[in-house]
């Protein structure tokens, strides 16, 4: 897997012929191994946002975004999500396999015993203004974490122990944040509810009285959350290698994977998508309108939910989304007038040569923003529900990247386009010396 094929790639420059290895992955994927290319050629590559950049191997997720593939550890997303509970799918995305009866009965409770915030932490909630965004909060939470876990980073069990409280604990850090923020008492974890109904519960029950979490929103919320799990090198997976390739610690590595996927080109998306949907809402509904600012190339607004780096057919998880979303409606009983403007402006933009040219199909934040608002999720959360699915997957880039031999520190290249070679000739007074003598400061 990944190794060295017969084949050899030839790059002529100078008049020069380097001779580099070509590689190959499990599906055949080629990739021309350039390590020894600097040092024999002096040359580097240039590749802005690393679009043809392979930066690891990687045996954790396959994509081919041309005919529209995502499998977990060989497995089709289709046949898991919406088949197998969300720590089903965390334990095969970090140990490479489906757990055994028993060892499931001992994760699900390993990650709901780890699920307790240390009560120090909790006050830190306080602290935050009202206005704090949840990413704010969830980022800044998981970084302190490592001041009151600290651990050994050559010892194994320490590590797998600090992944069970990063899996367990995020989605209580993420209630916990919605509950400070209605001013409502945070509900703790129970050990007789999964993953998922846990997540539920602490959101929406209260003291006052028995709260069910109905069937459906469970289910519909494992799917959600498995289908965000993992995206191979993506913006904020690859942040966690790069820092952790550093050997930070894990927290530390995964609160900048967090802060990363904020971004509204990134996981950020799900909240733009809505509140995009809303706002056209507002305008009378003339979807037709945004399709137009989209492609105007004078305008910086994008048609948010729509487009892939790798995606250039259809995004596998907006499909299932576009299915799903439809049934939880019917199931909740919800009519919502934003999924019929999605509907009109996927149907618009699919039939679009702009969008056709460029291959824009809607992504996987589609949808996903309309089903969390069914599931009474509030809007600027939708980032969060992303963090604590994508959990698993940047713990599990960051074993992989850890046990990798290869790893090296993460430390990319540049050409240099500045001023090229001057000289300060310091003048008789500089202005640093008028501000000094001044006791400006
Ligand atoms: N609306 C309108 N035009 C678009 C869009 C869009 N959503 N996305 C790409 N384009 C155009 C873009 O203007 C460019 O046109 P041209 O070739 O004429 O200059 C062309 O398509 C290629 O775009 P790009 O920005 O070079 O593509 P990229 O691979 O660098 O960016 C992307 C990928 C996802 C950031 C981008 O498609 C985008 O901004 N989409 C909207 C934000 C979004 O939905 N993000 C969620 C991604 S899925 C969740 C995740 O995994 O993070």
């Amino acid at each position: 897997m990944g190794e060295k094929t017969r084949e050899i790639a030839t790059l002529n420059l100078r008049g020069t012929a380097y001779e580099l290895p070509v590689l190959a992955g499990t599906e055949n994927e080629i990739g021309i191994d350039i390590q020894k290319l600097r040092e024999k050629s002096a040359a580097i590559t240039y590749d802005p946002g690393y679009v043809n950049t392979g930066s690891c191997k990687s045996a954790i997720t396959f994509i081919d975004g041309d005919k529209g593939i995502l499998r977990y550890r060989g497995y089709p997303i289709e046949e898991l999500a919406g088949k197998i509970p969300f720590s089903a799918a965390a334990y095969l995305l970090l140990f490479g396999r489906l757990p055994e009866e028993k060892e499931f009965l001992q994760w699900r409770t390993d990650l709901t015993r780890h699920s307790f915030i240390h009560e120090t932490l909790i006050q830190f909630f306080e602290h935050f203004p009202p206005t704090a965004h949840p990413m704010n909060i969830l980022g800044s939470m998981v970084a302190s974490m490592s001041a009151f876990y600290p651990y050994d980073a050559e010892d194994e069990q320490h590590i797998m122990l600090n992944i069970k409280r990063l899996v367990g604990q995020v989605k209580t850090i993420a209630a916990f944040s919605y509950k400070k923020s209605i001013g409502e008492p945070y509900i703790y974890p129970r050990s007789d509810h999964s993953y998922g109904a846990n997540f539920l519960r602490m959101m929406f029950a209260t003291p006052a009285e028995e709260y069910v979490v109905p069937e459906v929103m469970e289910d519909a919320l494992d799917m959600l959350l498995i289908l965000h799990m993992d995206h191979e090198q993506n913006c904020s997976t690859s942040t966690v290698r790069m820092v952790g390739s550093s050997q930070a610690n894990i927290y530390a590595s995964v609160s900048s994977g967090i802060n990363a996927l904020w971004g509204r080109l990134h996981g950020g998306a799900n909240e733009a998508v809505l509140n995009m949907l809303e706002q056209i809402r507002q305008d009378g509904g003339d979807y037709k309108k945004y399709i137009e600012l989209a492609k105007d190339k004078k305008s910086s607004f994008r048609l948010m939910g729509f487009g892939h780096r790798v995606y250039k057919n259809f995004d596998p998880r907006a499909n299932l989304l576009r299915g799903a979303v439809d049934r939880l409606l019917s199931e909740l009983g919800i009519h919502d007038p934003l999924l019929e403007i999605a509907k009109n402006l996927e149907e618009t933009a699919l039939k679009d040569d702009f969008f056709i040219e460029r291959k824009l199909y809607p992504n996987i934040d589609f949808y996903s923003g309309i089903c969390y608002r069914a599931l009474g999720i509030p809007t600027e959360m939708f980032t969060v529900l992303f963090s604590i699915g994508r959990m698993p997957g940047w713990i599990a880039h960051w074993l992989e990247m850890r046990e990798d031999p290869d790893t090296r520190i993460q430390r990319p290249r540049q050409i240099y386009v500045g001023s090229p070679l001057r000289h300060y000739h310091p003048p008789e007074i500089a202005p640093w010396d008028l501000v000094k003598q001044s006791k400006l400061f």
